[in-house]
């Protein structure tokens, strides 16, 4: 949940010497950054280095990381002129800097490393809406408007994707999580309709034996389908408990979250009782991966990030031996 970022006075220092996308490109920095996260903070896995629009760079589609702005798409995709219009090409093909910075972290570290990839429907909504959204209107026109061109689109994403994810376990990563960030702003029909069906042709396509995460946001609406989407750990934020959520799931798959990343903005004490209130809640339970529900803010002081993976390992430790 953005372990390595701009929350990290070392991260800061790399940043300022270079930008975002030439951070990304540039393996040995990529690595560096990732295992410097991984080392300060004493997490039990890293995520490699990158980001999940980079895929999108090989379309053409004019991919920038705007000081400030956030991430933009100047060519957006909105009719189905233009998803017949993208190039035919293999999406994950030129992304070698991801699979030799994979190679390269996988070397340095001693814990294990998850390689990822956006989902179909977030990455066709930045494709579509040209950068981040409120209210996915775009994304939601083509998707009633010209159903045959949003299923065009997402098939070709998801397989892209799949072959992405590939190329990252074939470089050592260990698992790789699904990132469907804004997959809740969508009615649960219309998940059914237009996203599921290619989340199960994408989990299908990733080389057996390798544990997939499948994470969303504010997808209290839609749990039962995301587990029938697939994944073997499925993400919570905190926008629902996290034993509800699982019961949702069913407790024979695993599950990772949630606390809210706004906590780390609390006094360490808070801190402590709302771990103990996440840990609770997963009752002991085999196969609860905790984690934030989403990003790390940029103002979390890094030693309240530290603290929370201390209290993490201290409580959870002490409840297994009792
Ligand atoms: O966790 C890690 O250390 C791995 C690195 C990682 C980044 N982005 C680096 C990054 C991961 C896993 C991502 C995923 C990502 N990127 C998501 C899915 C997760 C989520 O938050 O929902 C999304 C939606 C993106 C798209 C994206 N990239 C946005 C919206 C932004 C702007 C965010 C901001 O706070 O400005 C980025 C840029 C980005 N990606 C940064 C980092 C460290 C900050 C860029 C900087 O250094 O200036």
């Amino acid at each position: 949940m953005r372990q390595a970022g701009r929350y990290m006075p070392e991260y800061r220092a790399v940043r300022a010497k270079m930008g975002f996308l030439e951070l990304c490109k540039n393996s040995d920095m990529a690595a560096q950054v990732t295992v410097e996260a991984v080392e300060r903070l004493g997490v039990d896995a890293a995520i490699i280095f990158a980001d999940i629009l980079l895929i999108l760079e090989p379309l053409g589609v004019g991919l920038e990381f705007a000081a400030g702005d956030g991430p933009v798409i100047h060519r957006p995709v909105r009719t189905a002129a233009d998803v017949d219009a993208l190039p035919q090409v293999d999406a994950a093909a030129p992304l070698t800097f991801v699979y030799d910075a994979v190679r390269k972290a996988k070397a340095a570290l001693k814990v294990p490393l998850i390689g990822f990839s956006g989902a179909p429907f977030t990455l066709a909504s930045y494709l579509i809406e040209g950068g981040g959204s409120r209210n996915y209107l775009h994304t939601k026109q083509l998707m009633y408007a010209a159903p045959e061109a949003w299923h065009t689109l997402m098939r070709r994403l998801a397989q892209a994707i799949s072959s992405y994810l590939n190329h990252q376990i074939a470089a050592g990563a260990d698992a790789v999580q699904l990132f469907d960030s804004w997959v809740g702003a969508l009615a649960p029909e219309d998940y059914r309709r237009f996203v599921l069906p290619h989340m199960q042709s994408l989990i299908a396509a990733i080389i057996p034996g390798t544990p997939v995460i499948h994470f969303g946001t504010g997808t209290s609406g839609l749990l039962e389908l995301m587990r029938s989407a697939g994944g073997d750990v499925l993400g919570l934020d905190w926008r629902i408990r996290l034993d509800t959520g699982w019961q949702r799931f069913g407790h024979d798959v695993a599950v990772q979250g949630n606390l809210d990343p706004a906590v780390l903005l609390a006094p360490l004490d808070e801190i402590r009782a709302r771990v103990v209130d996440v840990l609770d809640q997963a009752d002991g339970r085999a196969g609860h991966i905790f984690n934030l529900g989403h990003g790390i803010f940029q103002q979390t002081p890094v030693d309240h990030a530290i603290a929370l993976v201390d209290m993490v390992k201290e409580i959870s430790s002490r409840r297994s031996r009792s």
